[in-house]
């Protein structure tokens, strides 16, 4: 169990080779960026845990991953805002030393005047209780030099309408980091969040109606740099703040400069 330390974080490789021979714990790793994550790391040597909501789902991204050399691969049915299933796969995995959050979708969204307490409460509580959950198992289990690593996305600098709870929730998530990451420093661990623009991936494809490629590039020209990110783009920059250990309370983005247009 993680315990409050007088000593400092280690020092460790801050490249994503530090993370070899680790367990990371995806929260939504069985498709876009956290299936992106969970090939990146596998790739450096990490032992990765996927979580998502849909076994058939799970089944596909472990193949995909294991179609590679590398340790092993673990998957489990949960939803990220169950604390209690997710520390029975926190159990089973034995020893974690990281864990991503990018479990979320579009649930929530519609105009404002159409907005039910029911819809806000279940958006508010599936995006900020499941980060609070995530953590909290984290408090309880990471070794200190552990991280946390949370989403959310560029409509909370640049809103578009008819998206408000969804945005509220995702806001939430980023003024959680700077609280969090304070209040877990004194076990050494670390919580981050990237901010993500357009990423390529089922989510922003079935959000636009994209169904090919072709579509997808032609949607994505218009972007600053001529296209969306790829996940492995998006993917990437959770597994950099995962390996720097001197990186904390951080939201990090990744927009391709949509924030600035
Ligand atoms: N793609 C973008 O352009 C973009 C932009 C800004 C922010 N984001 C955020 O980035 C995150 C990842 O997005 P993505 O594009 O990679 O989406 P994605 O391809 O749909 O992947 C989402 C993953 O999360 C899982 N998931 C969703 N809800 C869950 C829940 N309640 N409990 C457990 N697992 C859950 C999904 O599996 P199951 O459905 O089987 O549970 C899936 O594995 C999301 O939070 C999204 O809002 C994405």
């Amino acid at each position: 169990m993680a315990t409050l330390s007088t000593a400092p974080v280690p020092v460790r490789s801050p490249l994503p080779a530090g993370l070899a021979g680790s367990t990371v714990v995806i929260i939504g790793g069985s498709s876009g960026i956290g299936l992106a994550a969970g090939s990146l790391l596998h790739g450096v040597g990490a032992r990765v845990v996927l979580v998502g909501r849909d076994q058939a789902r799970l089944n596909g991204a472990v193949d995909r991953i294991r179609a590679e050399d590398g340790p092993e691969v673990l998957a489990a049915p949960a939803d990220g805002s169950d604390e209690q299933a997710l520390a029975r796969i926190f159990d089973r995995a034995g020893s974690v030393d990281h864990v991503l959050v990018t479990a979320g979708g579009l649930a929530g969204a519609g105009p404002v005047d159409m907005l039910s307490p029911e819809t806000v409460h279940s958006t508010l509580h599936g995006r900020v209780w499941g980060a609070i959950a995530a953590v909290r198992l984290a408090a309880l289990r990471l070794p200190v030099g552990g991280s946390v690593t949370l989403t959310s996305g560029i409509y909370t600098i640049r809103p578009v309408a008819g998206a408000a709870a969804v945005i509220a929730a995702i806001g939430a998530v980023e003024a959680l980091t700077g609280a969090l990451a304070v209040e877990l420093a004194a076990r050494r661990l670390r919580v981050n969040t990237v901010r993500y623009g357009s990423i390529d991936t089922p989510l922003m494809r079935g959000a636009a109606g994209i169904t090919t490629d072709e579509a997808a590039a032609q949607a994505g020209a218009g972007m600053l740099l001529g296209r969306f990110a790829t996940p492995e783009e998006a993917a990437a920059t959770a597994v950099f703040l995962m390996a720097n250990n001197y990186i904390t309370g951080q939201v990090i983005t990744v927009d391709g400069g949509q924030g600035l247009a």
